[in-house]
């Protein structure tokens, strides 16, 4: 029975997910299964987009009759002859056999090394870089993209539907488990750490190469990608475009230390577990891997991710321990560099790992091998923290620490009572937004003052929004809003209107005259703003009373030139200036909104009935 997926009106899924596979490539294991893309454009002319794997052909030949709907297959166009996506050509030729293939000579090369068919008797066209193919409405573009992941790879973009068919490149690990769009599913949670395992180990050797793809992909306006395994990815291509301009320059994600250790009695594990408390403890991001354990695969991912690699290795043999000696050749072969590397050895009588792990390091490019190794006899001994300690200290060297005022510096710390001022908190600059959401029919809006940029590339933004508001239920729930930067124009009834009431009970945008939508269909303020930021959330961080959702930017345009209005300016210039109490009458003001509360007491749960803040916002009138 048939299982196929529609990508666009033309264009079908018509591959299959494996989950039977221990070993992707007899060498990479895929816990999650793993997918093998085929795609069917149904134009003027049929066009078949690779085959798929021998382990779910009987699948594929079902989906495709079925995408077929009777026509006839007029060409195959073969961007990647590895068997994982060629090994049903042979039967794809008994089925259709005047489909014309469409490859390059390099492939054509391989066809006849992989099978025994009499050539002259297959239609075969050689295309080379930027030819074409019109198959209707649609025009092809053939772009070479060699040794991404093999010599003959070519890529395949649609100009008509701005689709780059793109072969091994932007592919994951993993089943598709019913989803097709990298957008279906929790992606960042869920599937990152498996497109970083599949890009490392399966084209992370040819940087070069996939940077000279994606240099040809900029030249392309391109709204959708089809790899040949796992998600296909369309709309904002910046979050996977951002971690492949990274990995392909070999540039780390993250400035944190990997520890890999390989320990034969739990001597050598020990000192590297001091280590990484160390580091933890001087506030830096340690991951640790038990190399005789963890596949080697998800150890070389981590390795394009942190910034900084310790080794830590029992001699075994007069060498490296096997599976630590295992896992830096498979580093070096996979041509990890510009990476900040220290070396833990252990040796009961001879100790020669550290040199040999050295040695091996030493063949990767940019590799800045710390000069002093850690050198264990059998196990750790206190007088040898120290130098543990020491290494830590140089490897903290490279994180950046948080800078200390000269009063502070001139204190006795050791003495120093650690006190919060929550006063301090008012320092800080904020600005004023209005943050809208739609769920459904019913539009809402509440007024917050953190929204930041994270990212320029890609651009991201995150806004911290309080639970209690309606605004924070909708956005959880549709994973996407509006901010309208407020500019010193806004008057009061604007923080009246969308601060002081609940959008659960009343609908804000009654009697404002405010009809505006974006692109994402939901409400934006027109005026008193100087710009609007559309923003599709991709991560969401629970912080208690908050939460803080950061977004990709799906829109932004500039309203007005104003200056954007700030808590402090809101406080000086907008605010109603507070009402003193009666005479004789004590009183608490809020310094959010200005309320006073006319009491002698104000109770420590306290709720400002204006703006929802608690007593701690309070001060005495
Ligand atoms: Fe999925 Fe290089 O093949």
């Amino acid at each position: 029975m048939y299982c196929t997926k529609k990508i666009t009106e033309d264009l079908t899924w018509v591959g299959a997910d494996d989950r039977r596979l221990a070993m992707f490539e007899g060498v990479y294991s895929v816990p999650h299964g793993v997918s093998y893309n085929s795609y069917l454009l149904n134009d003027e002319k049929t066009v078949l987009f690779d085959t798929v794997d021998k382990a779910v052909q009987h699948r594929f030949f079902e989906n495709l009759a079925y995408a077929l709907n009777g026509r006839k297959l007029d060409y195959l166009i073969i961007q990647h002859m590895e068997p994982d996506h060629s090994a049903a050509l042979s039967e794809l030729l008994v089925r259709e056999p005047d489909v014309k293939l469409l490859c390059n000579e390099k492939t054509l090369e391989f066809i006849k090394q992989f099978f025994t068919l009499d050539i002259n008797k297959i239609n075969i066209h050689i295309v080379k870089e930027n030819d074409t193919l019109n198959t209707g409405k649609h025009t092809l573009h053939f772009i070479t993209a060699p040794m991404v992941h093999w010599p003959e790879v070519m890529v395949t973009y649609d100009s008509k539907d701005k689709i780059l068919f793109s072969a091994d490149a932007f592919g994951t690990f993993g089943a598709l488990n019913g989803a097709l769009f990298a957008d279906e599913v929790d992606f960042n949670k869920d599937y990152m750490d498996e497109t970083r395992r599949y890009y490392a180990n399966i084209v992370g050797k040819y940087g070069n190469q996939v940077n000279a793809l994606l240099n040809k992909a900029q030249a392309l306006d391109i709204e959708t990608i089809c790899p040949l395994h796992g998600f296909i990815w369309r709309g904002n291509l910046s979050a996977i475009l951002s971690k492949y301009a990274l990995w392909s320059v070999y540039e780390p994600e993250e400035k944190g230390v990997l520890i890999a250790y390989a320990s034969v009695y739990g001597n050598t594990e020990n000192a590297a577990e001091i280590l990484a408390c160390l580091l933890r403890g001087r506030g830096i991001k340690t991951v640790m891997f038990d190399v005789s354990v963890t596949p080697a695969s998800e150890i070389i991912a981590a390795a394009f991710r942190w910034s900084h690699l310790v080794f830590a290795s029992a001699t075994y043999n007069a060498g490296i321990f096997v599976s630590m000696e295992a896992l830096l050749n498979d580093l070096a072969a996979h041509n990890i560099q510009n990476r900040t590397a220290a070396i833990i050895e252990n040796g009961s009588w001879a100790a020669a790992s550290g040199g040999l792990i050295r040695n091996e390091l030493e063949k990767c490019k940019n590799m800045k091998i710390l000069a002093q190794t850690v050198s264990i006899k059998s196990a750790l001994k206190h007088s040898q923290l120290p130098e543990l300690e020491k290494l830590a200290e140089v490897l903290a060297a490279d994180f950046p620490r948080p800078a200390v005022s000269a009063e502070l510096k001139s204190e006795n710390q050791e003495n120093k009572i650690a006190v919060i001022d929550p006063n301090a908190m008012f320092k800080l600059t904020y600005g004023l937004f209005v943050l809208t959401a739609k769920d459904g029919g019913k539009d809402n809006g509440c007024i917050i003052n953190t929204a930041v940029q994270i990212t320029a590339l890609p651009l991201r933004i995150s806004v911290a929004v309080n639970k209690a508001n309606y605004t924070h239920e909708m956005i959880i729930k549709t994973g996407e809003f509006n901010l309208s930067v407020l500019s010193e124009s806004a008057p009061f009834r604007i923080f009246e209107q969308f601060g002081f009431h609940s959008g659960s009970d009343t609908d804000k945008f009654a009697d404002c005259g405010y009809n505006e939508r974006t692109a994402n269909h939901i409400r934006c303020i027109p005026e008193h703003v100087n710009c609007v930021i559309s923003g599709k959330v991709f991560e969401t961080s629970d912080y208690g009373t908050h939460t803080v959702f950061t977004a990709d930017v799906t829109q932004s345009f500039i309203v007005s030139e104003e200056p954007s209005v700030t808590y402090q300016y809101y406080f000086d210039n907008i605010k109603p200036k507070p009402q003193p109490p009666k005479e004789g009458k004590k009183g608490f003001i809020c310094k959010i909104c200005g309320y006073v509360h006319e009491e002698d007491t104000l109770p420590d749960d306290f709720i400002c009935p204006l703006c929802k803040h608690g007593a701690a916002d309070f001060e005495p009138v």
